[in-house]
């Protein structure tokens, strides 16, 4: 492992005033989303979708430090021919890759989930470094419920994050560490924050245990924020205030950077949120981006799956980016949203 190295991707995929695209849909979740605009989830549909991101210039050398890929796009060319991995690296963008294989159930732990894909995976990141990937992703999913999550769940979760972490670097690759405790459900900012300190805190534990260097990874986690059916949720300084205070205690200061999931949030809500809390500044790390959703939704929404919505998909897109990579700054400001509208 060369760690300056993997400190120096590290740096450049939180660079200030950029973020990182998470275009790493599995092909059930980028069915949902092609459902969503009547477009048949074809490999053909996907790629020419993924193209016309890539391809949007001013959003990828500007505002996108880099593109996190699913295993099918890592491998796919454009239609012209050309690698979409080269179509990323020309606009100065990293390529990255999700790795983990998804969720089971936990056994033991009704309702709970174990993110999987540990075996043979130092084989397989030796072909996604060779194919250009120079940072990967594993996801790990808590719920909170009635009654969960448990340790089990918590702990388990956090092993394998660890795991997956300490054989990227091994490898070469910069680890996202992405524990994401879902914004699903009735709970309060407070429940939130709770359950993301557990969270964090087993996971900087096992990241310690597995000897990962933490200046060669990024986190990407959830914010303190309410749940998504919550009555009475929590404003958007409320979110900042204490998702700030939630990393303060958690986050070590080696870590490069944190580059947030959107996680079901909405467009402008995501944007806001990643603003204030770049506002309040004095943080020893980059607070920055990790979108799929909240960068994306528009653009397929305008693409449609039409040959002719080429352009309005990445215009839509370069907003999207361009919106957020102010956040990253402090920089955003509501008005600026009616402007493109
Ligand atoms: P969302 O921003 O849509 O939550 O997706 C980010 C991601 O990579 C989830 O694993």
């Amino acid at each position: 492992m060369n760690l300056a190295d993997l400190n120096k991707v590290a740096q450049a995929m939180v660079a200030p005033g950029k973020g990182i695209l998470a275009a790493d849909e599995s092909s059930g979740t980028i069915k949902k989303r092609f459902d969503a605009i009547s477009v048949e989830s074809t490999e053909d549909n996907r790629r020419d979708y993924r193209e016309m991101l890539f391809r949007s210039k001013d959003a990828m050398t500007k505002y996108i430090s880099g593109v996190i890929l699913y295993d099918e796009t890592i491998w796919q060319k454009a239609k012209d021919g050309t690698p979409l991995v080269k179509l990323i690296e020309q606009a100065g963008a990293i390529p990255g890759i999700k790795v983990d294989e998804g969720t089971q159930a936990l056994p033991g732990c009704p309702g709970e989930l174990i993110t999987v894909g540990l075996d043979k995976l130092a084989e397989r990141l030796k072909k996604y470094y060779e194919q250009g990937a120079r940072f990967a992703k594993w996801r790990a999913v808590i719920d909170i419920g009635q009654g969960i999550p448990s340790y089990t769940a918590v702990r388990t979760n956090a092993h394998a994050l660890a795991r997956y972490a300490a054989l990227c670097q091994a490898a070469q690759i910069v680890p996202i560490v992405e524990p994401e405790v879902l914004m699903d459900g009735d709970h309060s900012i407070d429940r939130c924050y709770e359950v993301t300190e557990f969270v964090l805190k087993e996971t900087f534990q096992e990241l310690y245990y597995q000897k990962v260097a933490l200046e060669g990874m990024i986190l990407k986690p959830n914010m303190a924020i309410s749940g998504k059916k919550a009555k009475d949720r929590a404003n958007v300084q409320q979110v900042a205030e204490k998702t700030v205070k939630l990393l303060k205690e958690c986050v070590p200061a080696a870590v490069p950077g944190v580059a947030f999931l959107s996680g079901g949030q909405s467009d402008e809500e995501a944007t806001a949120h990643l603003d204030a809390m770049n506002k309040i500044g004095g943080l020893p790390w980059n607070l920055t981006f990790s979108y799929g959703r909240a960068l994306q939704a528009a653009p397929q929404k305008a693409w449609a799956g039409k040959v002719g919505n080429l352009n309005a998909g990445q215009q839509a897109f370069t907003h999207r980016a361009h919106m957020n990579s102010l956040a990253s700054k402090g920089e955003w400001k509501a008005d600026l949203e009616k402007k493109a509208a």
